[in-house]
């Protein structure tokens, strides 16, 4: 595996194996990575001639106070899983190459950063579709995998990609979920062994909410209540989010219909964890 770490040389990287014909598969990444990353790097390899894993922890979009000076960081880890993955590039840049300063641009794809993670973070979704935007322009892939985890950055990366017209494919892989049902992401390490237990309760949420479908509910307001209640039984569970939205538009429903999503962030002392479900996929 080739580390690769400026924006130059990942592009001629880019340049050189197209014209020999070859397709490029994209996972963007922060880094730490669990079986969640494996499984997106696996269905990237299985889409493309070449598959690049870019790790950056990107800056811009981490708002004042959130995590990003203690995110969780093991290059030397993450490169011996990526290799071992048999990815072909893991493009780990500075944020000084990446944004030389001063960054004065930004991405922003409105509508649909306008509840859920989009209202609690100002600003975070312009500093995932800046940094999405700045690798699709480098590595210029033909297909770029997402997890369903962070469900709106998937919508509005898709979104992104119609309205600019790129030729990028964007596959989304499913919610990888520990035994338990807790869902895989790379925050999870931030949890003491109570704060682990506690976090339960996000997939908990999930599967209450499907089993009040499938026994028929389909009064929004009703379904919340009950499960706000229920996450409220430990109180180191703190909502932040907890919503019925259309999963394409992400407008909040009063009616539960074959379109909507549930979608929860919950802070867990000081870990803020998110989950969705689309409430009558069978699939989770
Ligand atoms: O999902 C993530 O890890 C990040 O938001 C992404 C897409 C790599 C952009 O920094």
């Amino acid at each position: 595996m080739k580390i690769i770490s400026t924006p130059a040389e990942i592009a001629s990287w880019s340049v050189e194996h197209h014209a020999a014909g070859e397709t490029i598969s994209l996972v963007p990444t922060m880094g730490f990575f669990h079986e969640g990353h494996l499984q997106l790097m696996r269905q990237a390899r299985a889409l493309a001639d070449l598959s690049v894993v870019s790790l950056f922890v990107n800056p811009i979009q981490f708002g004042p106070g959130e995590d990003l000076d203690r995110y969780p960081r093991d290059f030397p880890r993450d490169a011996s899983l990526a290799e071992q993955e048999g990815v072909e590039v893991l493009f780990a840049p500075e944020a000084g190459t990446m944004y030389p300063a001063p960054a004065l641009t930004r991405i922003q794809v409105s509508q649909l950063t306008e509840y859920l993670c989009g209202a609690d973070r100002p600003g975070h979704f312009d500093g995932v579709c800046t940094v999405v935007a700045k690798l699709f322009n480098l590595i210029k892939p033909e297909y770029a995998v997402f997890g369903r985890k962070d469900y709106q950055q998937l919508a509005v990366i898709r979104r992104m990609v119609s309205d600019l017209n790129w030729d990028v494919l964007v596959v989304d892989h499913p919610i990888v979920r520990e035994t338990d049902g807790l869902a895989m992401s790379s925050r999870n390490k931030y949890l003491s062994i109570s704060e682990r237990q506690t976090a339960l309760c996000l997939s908990r949420a999930i599967r209450l909410a499907r089993r009040m479908v499938r026994e028929g509910l389909r009064d929004c307001a009703e379904m919340l209540s009950g499960l706000k209640k229920m996450i409220a039984t430990d109180d180191s569970a703190r909502i932040e989010y907890l919503m019925v939205v259309d999963k394409g538009s992400l407008i909040p429903q009063s009616i539960i219909t074959p379109d909507s999503l549930l979608a929860l962030a919950v802070r867990v002392g000081s870990t803020r964890l998110i989950d969705n479900t689309v409430l009558f996929d069978d699939e989770e």
